[in-house]
C-alpha cells in the first residue's frame, strides 16, 4: 500500500461515525448507570482534543423512560464533563442520528433493566415483547458494537447476565464483555473466584480485574461527580484505576 492509499483509507476510517457501546444487564443494580457515566469520563478525558469541533468525542446516553442519568447529570454543570450526554427517554431514532457525525468517536448507552420481558418465550424468540422500553432497547442493540454485561459476586445477578447474553445478545451476534462489578475487597477473594469461575465456564469473554466496590462510587452520583473528578485519595486513584482498566479493554475489545 503507497502512503497516498494508506492516508485515504485512514481518511475512510475517520469519517465514520462512533462506536455504539451498551451496558445492558437484566438484573437492577449492577451498576448500568455507574458504569456508564464513569466509562465516559475515563474515556472522555482521554480523548484527542480537536478545538475547532464542538461535539465532544464521547456520548453518555440513556435510554431510560424514568431518566435515570438525567438525575445524576441535573447535579452536574454541563461544562465540566468531559463528555456529552443525552437522554432519550424511550424515544426511537434520537441514537441513530448520532450515526453519522464523525465528531463522534463513542456513544456508551445505559439501558434500564427489561423487566417486561417475556420469560416464556421459545427459545431463538426475542423476548423483549412489546413496550416503549422493548422498541427502545431494540433500537440500540441495532447500534450496538459491544455490549458490557455487568455482574456482582452476588449470585442473584448471574442468572439475569446469562438469560442477557445468551437470549438477548448471542442471537443478535452482539460481541460483550463480562464486567465483575462490587467486589469489595474486604471480602478477601473467595467470593470473586467464585464468579470468575462461573464466567469462565461458560467461555464468556471477561474484564480479567473488577471494578471494585467503593463508597466514593454511590456518593458521587448524588454529589454529580465522575471518577475523574473525585478527590484525590489512594481509593480515588483505586477507582480510576478499575474504570480506565475498563476503558483500555472496551478499546480492545472493538
Ligand atoms: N463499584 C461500585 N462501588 C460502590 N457503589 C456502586 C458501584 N457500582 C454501583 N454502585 C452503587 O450501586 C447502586 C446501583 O448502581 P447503578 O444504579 O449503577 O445500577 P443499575 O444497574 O444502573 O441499576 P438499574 O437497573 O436500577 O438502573 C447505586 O447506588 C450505585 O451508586
Ligand atoms: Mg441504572
Amino acid at each position: 500500500m503507497t502512503l497516498a492509499e494508506k492516508q485515504a483509507t485512514n481518511v475512510a476510517v475517520a469519517a465514520t461515525g462512533p462506536k455504539f457501546i451498551i451496558v445492558i444487564q437484566q438484573k437492577g443494580g449492577a451498576g448500568k448507570s455507574t458504569i456508564t457515566v464513569n466509562l465516559a469520563a475515563a474515556s472522555g478525558r482521554s480523548s484527542v482534543m480537536q478545538n475547532d469541533i464542538e461535539d465532544a468525542a464521547v456520548v453518555a446516553a440513556g435510554i431510560d423512560p424514568q431518566g435515570s442519568l438525567e438525575g445524576w447529570a441535573d447535579q452536574v454543570p454541563e461544562e465540566a464533563l468531559p463528555f456529552d450526554y443525552l437522554v432519550t427517554r424511550g424515544k426511537v431514532g434520537i441514537l441513530s442520528e448520532l450515526r453519522d457525525n464523525p465528531s463522534r468517536k463513542r456513544v456508551i448507552v445505559d439501558t434500564p433493566g427489561f423487566m417486561e420481558i417475556d420469560p416464556d418465550a421459545a427459545w431463538g424468540d426475542d423476548p423483549l415483547g412489546e413496550s416503549r422500553v422493548a422498541d427502545a432497547l431494540r433500537e440500540v442493540l441495532e447500534l450496538a458494537d459491544l455490549a458490557i454485561v455487568p455482574i456482582t459476586p452476588e449470585w442473584l445477578s448471574w442468572a439475569p447476565a446469562e438469560f442477557t447474553i445468551e437470549r438477548i445478545l448471542k442471537p443478535r451476534g452482539i460481541p460483550f464483555i463480562v464486567v465483575i462489578n462490587l467486589h469489595d475487597p474486604r471480602d478477601g477473594d473467595t467470593a470473586l473466584d467464585k464468579v470468575k469461575t462461573w464466567i469462565d465456564q461458560r467461555s464468556y469473554p471477561r474484564m480479567a480485574d473488577p471494578i471494585r466496590k467503593y463508597k466514593i462510587h454511590a456518593h458521587a452520583a448524588e454529589d454529580g461527580l465522575t471518577v475523574v473528578e473525585y478527590k484525590e485519595s489512594g481509593t480515588a486513584l483505586r477507582a480510576r484505576e478499575d474504570l480506565m482498566n475498563l476503558a483500555l479493554c472496551v478499546e480492545q475489545a472493538l
